[in-house]
């Protein structure tokens, strides 16, 4: 740790003319980048234009294929992970693989425990220092727990741990809020400003403006993989930021157009779950976009799997169009007109290995299969027709779908569900981690859809676009339908004040 100081105020880690390409893609072309001791930069850009290569970069996952990586101003490589882990670069990733019969120290010493003189495994040390490390983020764990006796929140800060176990200097984070609950977000924003605290230089990576103008204080913007600005925070605007990302204004984000509310679609009546909801009841009529707005844990997502035939409710029926219709399966479901475009986009969506028009069209081959190459043709145009009207950024359909940015992998599992012509869409959080010149895309194609005679479901935790999208809102609290919103009553106060429970306790003042 007590390297030769960095040059006063020069930064401790800098990239410049770097270039990364893949077959057909130049993710990053001659980009700059400068992270600074104390201080959080915002690395912004749509989906594609180069973030996650640059973590893989300074990661030792990827190499560059020009350019320059300084630490304090002397030129590095970064060959293998272990190499940018000695030189003090780690990243929080969520995906941490820990283990269960291990304990705590041990699974954030994995791999690089103190030794002693002899060369065996100082357990001493190793608790000690795993103790300080905790107490360092505010962890009240012991060290010598076992993994399997702890739960997801105390997991998630041995992950945390474990990167910080290598006396990081520079520590990546890459979307590190996307799956996160609104308390865990909290706690992230504290640990943050502890390492803040302690003179890490910290990326952060984020679509969320509202969260980047909360803990960033310097930013730097990549537009299809070129650098095209940088600087501080408090200099700058939502509005100029966004300009510089997309390369144009976005001023009309939720591009709702009215339209014709038409008779009842989906009825769902007294639907009940032995743990997760109740008494769910409500109608919803073709063109309509329903909002489901509520905390994380309110069952919202839980009410719409069971719809999908995910899970089963234990009481409850299910109308469409005035028919009772069993949904037992996924299939079910999707043979009634349901579709459910889960938030975890990642695990429930994407097939990885098959190529991105494949991705689209699995499941409504039933819709192209006529046989023969005509069949190809017409799988090609269909996922042609729905990524495009979801502004998807690929080099070509062909290519396989784990090779693009996340938030373009969300749109074509998006666009994978909307291409089976469903009656019903229940679309869960939408936009998350989709840029915002794309989200424009996505809720434009939610609104020709409404205007089309379909009706949709937008569960969402973001209040604009809840107020911006939808004709209604439901809003849920512990596995209730707490209250439901329209017109002039959607306002922003209303909907929080229902989802934390507030409007119950004011009416049992006033009796
Ligand atoms: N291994 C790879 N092979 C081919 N192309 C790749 C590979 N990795 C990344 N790319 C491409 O490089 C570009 C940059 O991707 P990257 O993942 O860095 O974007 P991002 O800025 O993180 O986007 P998002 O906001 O969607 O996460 C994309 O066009 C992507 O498809
Ligand atoms: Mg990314």
């Amino acid at each position: 740790m007590q390297a030769d100081p960095p040059a006063a105020a020069g930064p401790v880690l800098s990239l410049d003319g770097i270039v990364k390409t893949f077959p057909g893609v130049r993710a990053l072309d001659g980009v700059r980048l400068q992270l600074h001791a104390g201080q959080v930069t915002a690395l912004i850009g749509e989906n594609g234009a180069g973030k996650s290569t640059i973590v893989k970069l300074l990661t030792g996952i990827y190499q560059p294929d020009e350019g320059q990586i300084r630490v304090d101003g002397r030129p590095v490589t970064f060959p293998t992970a272990q190499a940018a882990g000695r030189a003090g670069v780690t990243a929080i990733h969520q995906e941490t693989v820990l283990f269960d019969e291990l304990t705590v120290a041990e699974n954030i010493f994995i791999g690089h425990a103190p030794r002693t003189r002899l060369g065996l495994i100082d357990r001493r040390a190793m608790r000690d220092r795993a103790g300080d490390i905790l107490r360092s983020i505010g962890a009240d764990l012991d060290p010598a727990a076992r993994l399997r006796d702890l739960g997801i929140a105390s997991r998630h800060l041995v992950a945390i741990a474990r990167a910080l176990s290598i006396d990081a200097r520079v520590v990546i984070m890459d979307e590190p809020t996307a799956a996160l609950s609104h308390k865990e977000i909290a706690e992230l924003y504290d640990l943050v400003e502890t390492l803040k605290a302690q003179g890490k230089a910290i990326l952060f990576i984020s679509h969320k403006f509202d969260e980047i103008f909360r803990i960033a204080d310097r930013w730097t913007v990549f537009r299809d993989g070129q650098f095209v600005g940088e600087g501080m925070m408090a200099d700058v605007t939502e509005a100029e930021l966004v300009n510089l990302m997309v390369g144009r204004s976005v001023d009309q984000i939720f591009p709702k157009r009215p339209a014709r509310i038409g008779a009842p679609l989906l009825t769902v009546a007294g639907y009940c779950h032995p743990t997760e909801f109740e008494d769910i009841t409500f109608t919803l009529h073709a063109g309509e976009i329903l909002g489901f707005y509520g905390l994380v844990g309110a069952g919202r997502s839980e009410v719409m799997q069971s719809l999908f035939g995910i899970t089963q409710p234990s009481k409850g029926a299910c109308r469409i169009e005035g028919q009772v219709r069993v949904v037992r399966t996924t299939a079910q479901a999707v043979e009634a007109g349901i579709v459910y475009v889960p938030e975890d986009r990642g695990r429930q969506g994407a097939v990885k290995g098959l190529p991105i028009f494949q991705n689209v069209t699995l499941p409504s081959l039933a819709r192209t299969s006529r046989a023969g190459f005509l069949r190809l043709a017409e799988e090609f145009a269909l996922a042609r027709d729905y990524t495009q009207r979801l502004d998807l950024r690929a080099a070509s359909l062909d290519q396989d779908i784990a090779l693009l940015s996340g938030g373009n992998q969300q749109k074509v599992v998006i666009a994978k569900w909307l291409a089976t012509k469903p009656r019903v869409i229940i679309l869960d959080e939408p936009t998350k981690g989709i840029d915002i010149g794309s989200k424009a895309a996505v809720h434009d194609f939610m609104s020709e859809l409404a205007a089309e005679g379909l009706a949709v479901i937008m569960v969402s935790s973001e209040i604009p676009e809840v107020l911006g999208m939808s004709d209604r809102v439901f809003v849920m609290r512990e596995g209730r339908l707490a209250a439901e919103f329209t017109g002039t009553a959607m306002t922003p106060e209303n909907l929080v004040r229902a989802a934390v429970g507030l409007d119950r306790q004011r009416e049992g003042e006033a009796a």
